[in-house]
């Protein structure tokens, strides 16, 4: 892009850049949530299938808002380009463990924005990340509470299906 736009930006061009590669991650995700509801599909885990296809949407929307931002400061929004998406996972404890790591590596990525949101004195994107830290929160306690449940359950015998079935205490 040419100095001369870029200076018509409502927004900090490196924040911009952090902002698109915030879209790719998050599309990532939504990917990957379809990859593991197709896992839980194969493997008789049809609430927790469910539970994923709403993940999906939500990643989805969570890229979308970034994107929107983006237009409305009249910067330049990428539609990414994903790869690398696991279909393969060894158990349902497994899938559920993977996603805290990947909500986990979004917090940490989100926080890394705000940081150099605020160091750039850019506070348009720091509040507009405001909403993002707070959904981290809920979607972290979320996936640990699923793993707690799944710890006090126990995956012997029944239980990987007990552990399905109340998962939809986690469907809204
Ligand atoms: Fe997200
Ligand atoms: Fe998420």
């Amino acid at each position: 892009m040419k100095d001369i736009a870029r200076q018509r930006l409502g927004i900090n061009v490196e924040a911009m850049d952090l902002l698109n590669s915030q879209i790719k991650m998050e599309a990532h995700a939504s990917a990957t949530y379809l990859a593991m509801a197709s896992w839980c599909e194969q493997n008789g885990f049809f609430t927790s299938a469910k539970f994923f296809y709403a993940q999906t949407e939500e990643e989805r929307g969570h890229m979308m808002k970034i994107f929107k931002f983006l237009v409305d400061v009249g910067g330049n929004p990428i539609s990414p380009e994903i790869g690398n998406i696991n279909h393969d996972y060894a158990s349902i404890v497994d899938v559920f463990e993977t996603t805290l790591d990947h909500e986990i590596a979004v917090t940490k990525s989100i926080h890394n924005i705000v940081i150099k949101a605020r160091s750039l004195g850019d506070i348009t994107t720091e509040r507009f990340l405001d909403w993002f830290v707070l959904e981290q929160v809920e979607e972290e306690n979320t996936i640990r509470d699923i793993l707690d449940m799944i710890e006090v359950t126990g995956t012997e015998g029944v239980g990987q299906q007990m552990i399905d079935n109340q998962i939809n205490n986690w469907i809204d």
